[in-house]
């Protein structure tokens, strides 16, 4: 079963042959070049070959995969390989992969001859729910994660189920946690559904992806620069950030979603501190039970709790030198902005 949201740009979910050969048809690009990495070449290249009976003559451009890979000197091979395929104006790019390849790749396209269409692919969870949707483009530059960038919504985004069945268990997990935070931003049905989902592999996706999708892409909508309301969409992130980016120097480093849910939880827990009215859904002894199904929580120490404060205050999001957490308002789709000072983050511990 195939379905098509229409908010910002055709976003369909189901089979590629159903979804995406069509719309390429519709479309007559003069020419179309796919972007993967070494994984997404071998394990979703030659289902979306089988999908497409012209792709075989597509030029592939393989980068490296991985974050450290996300960065100007990927990007200038990018740039070359295009003018090498002779892309012109009306040429397309297709994205397939996880966020790395749909943010650099729709980089590339978005500032090539001054941008050219292309289309998300996204083969994770985590680039099917967040990273495709929405328009956020870029790369890494001195350490610092996204720092360069535009704003440039794709011409579509096309998500196949089916690539969710190659990945492991814990990158389901990873994405899955954008999911409960799309949920628990704006859609109070999808919520109660998750409340019944005990194993990931056995979820329905072609119902919760459309559903979690939604939420994600009416907010974007409405304010696609994130000038105000799209900030909900960090709900968890502040936290899950600086908690990211510290155990990312631990031998065992946290995936995006394992600190995104913690996030979530802290976040709610600072909230509900500084004398806020959470809705229910948000209270920690709803969120607690419900994410420790899926997430394990590691205990913290005096000085990784201190380093989490010292982190947060790098985040971008941050103004006037304070940190800024948002988080779900009172009502779907609305945002409430809590401004933690030290004490109050130490509070929790
Ligand atoms: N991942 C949050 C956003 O796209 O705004």
């Amino acid at each position: 079963m195939s379905s098509v949201l229409q908010p910002l740009h055709p976003i369909g979910i189901g089979s590629l042959a159903t979804n995406l050969v069509p719309w390429l048809s519709a479309q007559r690009y003069s020419r179309i070049v796919v972007l993967v990495d070494e994984h997404t070449a071998e394990f979703c290249w030659p289902y979306l070959l089988h999908a497409l009976p012209q792709a075989k003559a597509w030029p592939l451009i393989v980068v490296p995969s991985g974050e450290l890979n996300k960065n100007l000197r990927t990007c200038q091979t990018i740039w070359a390989d295009l003018f090498e395929a002779e892309l012109d104006r009306k040429s397309l790019l297709i994205n397939l992969g996880g966020g790395v390849i749909g943010d650099m790749g729709g980089f590339c396209a978005a500032t090539y001859k001054r941008g050219i269409d292309f289309v998300q692919i996204p083969t994770t969870l985590l680039s099917a729910t967040d990273a495709a949707i929405g328009g956020k483009l870029g790369i890494d530059f001195l350490n610092l994660k996204n720092a360069i960038g535009v704003f440039q919504q794709p011409a579509a985004v096309f998500i196949d189920t089916f690539f969710l069945n190659t990945l492991p268990d814990r990158e389901l997990r990873s994405g899955f946690a954008e999911v409960i935070k799309h949920a628990l931003i704006g859609d109070p049905i999808l919520w109660q559904y998750l409340q019944g989902i005990e194993n990931l592999r056995a979820a329905d996706w072609n119902y919760i992806l459309p559903r979690s999708i939604a939420v994600k892409s009416g907010i974007v909508e409405q304010d696609p620069h994130e000038q105000g309301l799209r900030a909900v969409l960090n709900y968890g992130h502040t936290i899950g950030h600086a908690i990211e980016s510290h155990w990312l120097e631990s031998p065992s480093p946290l995936t995006h979603g394992e600190a995104i849910a913690w996030g979530m939880l802290l976040e709610s827990a600072l909230a509900l501190y500084k004398g806020n009215i959470l809705q229910q859904t948000l209270q920690p002894e709803v969120l607690t039970p419900f994410l420790e199904r899926f997430y394990t929580f590691p205990v913290l120490d005096v000085q990784s709790v201190a380093t989490l404060w010292a982190l947060m205050q790098q985040d971008k999001k941050n103004s006037n030198g304070r940190v800024r957490i948002t988080l779900p308002g009172e009502s779907a789709t609305t945002m409430r902005v809590i401004e933690p000072e030290e004490h109050d983050f130490l509070s929790l511990f």
